[in-house]
């Protein structure tokens, strides 16, 4: 079978929910804690085995570029001043030469359309897919969602989609999948749809925003027709490929948070620095105490 070994991230989006940070700011780099969401995700993709990193940009996203560059003063300027520890983490964290492409959406057509936009550098293999708005932690002691993912690719092949149960009310706001027998740790995929009108959705298993994907979709993604919202739907794809090759659901048990809305970055931010060993007795109390006050008001 074939490894995964490229990674798609559409980070071309405009962020208007985080106005006026994302004026300047794209939204993938706001930070949780101390590091901006990208990393988070790319950290994941790194975790699966993935070997290249390819962005879909837009404009005033050059940054997102920079950041995964050297930067020659900056590690000058730590040697100087002794900051060993600072340094080997940013230089760890550094893609190898080579190991990262960008590419720039054009126009903001649908998620379909950011991913058709990667097609020439995923060239003829299975890639991974990951939207960087959804940021996951892994249950204590398990591998992350893409990880997990590539275990159960490396079972069935095919197509592989994340999914995880949401409120029956909160099925309009998703790509819902329909639920069929069980394989490997996975599930087979019957059915699809794109953001239901709420009563309609085939199940509660959300599209979680992690996909391993075989390169025969952008044959489809070339030709496929605006979907909901008018945009190019990648989901919309998905399914007509179902009719051609297997999908899976692959259930994550972790928690996830969705970076896009300011509830879920605010979540994220104090479930990492909970998870951290070096501030989470720091901000413990604090946070209680914070939420007695508000309670108290
Ligand atoms: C996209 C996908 C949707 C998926 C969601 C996860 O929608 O189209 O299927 O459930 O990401 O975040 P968007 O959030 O871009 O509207």
């Amino acid at each position: 079978m074939r490894k995964i070994r490229k990674a798609v991230f559409p980070v071309g989006g405009l962020g208007t929910r985080f106005l006026p940070a994302t004026k300047t700011v794209p939204k993938e780099m706001l930070t949780v804690v101390d590091k901006p969401v990208i990393q988070y995700v790319v950290d994941e993709a790194r975790e699966a085995g993935i070997e290249h990193l390819i962005f879909v940009t837009g404009r005033s996203k050059a940054v997102i570029e920079d950041y995964f560059d050297a930067q020659v003063e900056l590690y000058a300027t730590l040697v100087e001043r002794g900051k060993t520890a600072e340094l080997s983490y940013l230089q760890e964290i550094q893609p190898d030469p080579g190991t990262t492409s960008f590419t720039r959406q054009q126009e903001p057509l649908g998620l379909g359309h950011a991913v058709w936009c990667a097609r020439d550098l995923v060239g003829d293999e299975p890639f991974a897919l990951l939207l960087p708005d959804m940021l996951m932690q892994a249950m204590q002691a398990r591998k992350g969602c893409l990880s997990e993912m590539v275990d159960l690719y490396y079972e069935t092949g095919g197509n592989i989609i994340a999914v995880q149960e949401c409120f029956p009310e909160e099925t309009h706001k998703y790509g819902i999948v329909g639920k069929g027998r069980s394989v490997a740790h996975g599930f087979e995929i019957i059915n699809m749809v794109e953001k239901p009108r709420e009563g309609k959705a085939l199940s509660n298993f959300y599209i979680n925003g992690r996909y391993i994907l075989q390169p025969e979709i952008f044959k489809i993604l070339q030709r496929q027709e605006s979907g909901f919202s008018n945009e190019i739907q990648l989901t919309d794809a998905m399914l007509q490929l179902a009719g051609k090759e297997p999908f899976y659901g692959f259930h994550f048990k972790g928690k996830i948070f969705d970076c896009g809305s300011k509830i879920g970055f605010i979540k994220a931010n104090v479930a990492f620095a909970l998870s951290r060993n070096d501030l989470r007795d720091q901000i413990y109390s604090p946070l209680i105490d914070l939420l007695k006050e508000e309670r108290a008001l």
